[in-house]
């Protein structure tokens, strides 16, 4: 079943530099690397680029450069109908990643640049229309102004009686964001973040992120992709799941792998209307589809039948 509304993600569009090499470089040496090409990046505009490619319609909002060197990121956006109407620009040139792949080990470096780069503020986001959406997905970043964005999102179902699912993607800097994430409906937390606070399985970090949830009111469900050993999932009545990941023999490039399985499960929870095991299990099979070619384009060969 097809829905009409769309999802609308919130949080940066960054420049990626992706330079392939047989292995990862030494330091102060001098060598050539296999190939390279640069494509736009950033957690949430990468979330944007895999929903069109999935089918889902989809509009970003962040902030936009009026510099030479976005207007090719721009391009991309319009080219690939991602809607931008509601975005704020700025003169600022726009952040960008050094990213490096090294075929041998599969692995992807980022070396992030954000040079302060504004955001988007809640005054921003006041000035949008919401009716079009039925998702809204964050980045956990800027905190107090994601936070009166969400309660704004909430407000607005409350007066419409149209609920706007949220989802939130916490990939760095629990403390700061952890009260993002009671006014959400999912919230996606990453394994490394797991790893720094000392969350050993996908099923602690879940139950450890429920719990930390002030009050008796309705707790958002926790997902945890966990690599190559898949994801977990709690749902909001305490419900665990743990879905297997799909092994692929060739690893060609992981670099938002993470935001493809966001992507995926966003994509098959509201144009599939799948249970949170189902999408979580479609979300692996995004992600692992994702790491066996360059970009997200090949991404289009799958669909949720
Ligand atoms: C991948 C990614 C890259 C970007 C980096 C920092 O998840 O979104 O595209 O360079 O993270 O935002």
């Amino acid at each position: 079943m097809s829905q009409v509304k769309s999802v609308l993600c919130v949080g940066c569009t960054v420049i990626d530099f992706v330079t392939i090499c047989g292995s990862y470089p030494k330091e102060d040496t001098d060598r050539r690397c296999l190939d390279g090409f640069w494509q736009r990046g950033g957690n949430a505009s990468n979330v944007s680029t895999v929903l069109r490619v999935l089918g889902s319609r989809v509009d970003f909002f962040g902030m936009l450069s009026r510099s030479d060197a976005f207007r090719v990121l721009l391009e991309d956006l319009r080219r690939r109908e991602i809607g931008t109407k509601n975005c704020p620009q700025t003169d600022r040139d726009p952040p960008f990643s050094s990213v490096i792949l090294a075929q041998d080990a599969g692995t992807r470096t980022i070396i992030h640049c954000n040079k302060d780069y504004p955001q988007t503020t809640w005054d921003d986001f006041s000035k949008v229309d919401l009716s079009p959406y039925a998702w809204v997905h964050f980045e956990a970043r800027n905190t107090p102004h994601v936070l009166k964005m969400m309660q704004s999102i909430r407000d607005h179902s409350e007066r419409t009686g149209q609920r706007i699912l949220i989802s939130l993607d916490l990939e760095t800097r629990y403390e700061q964001n952890q009260e993002l994430c009671a006014p959400c409906d999912y919230v996606v937390f990453s394994k490394e973040l797991a790893a720094q606070l000392g969350w050993q399985t996908p099923r602690q970090t879940c139950e450890q992120l429920a719990a930390n949830i002030p009050g008796s009111g309705p707790k958002p469900a926790f997902i945890c992709p966990w690599g190559s050993a898949g994801a977990g999932a709690l749902d909001a009545n305490g419900n665990y799941h743990e879905l297997a990941s799909y092994k692929q023999e060739k690893v060609v490039d992981t670099l938002g792998a993470g935001d493809s399985f966001m992507a995926g499960f966003i994509h098959a929870t509201l144009e599939g209307q799948r249970s949170l095991s189902n999408a979580v299990d479609f979300a692996n099979r995004v992600a692992s589809h994702k790491i066996t070619g360059f970009g997200y384009d090949h991404i289009a060969q799958l669909s949720l039948s």
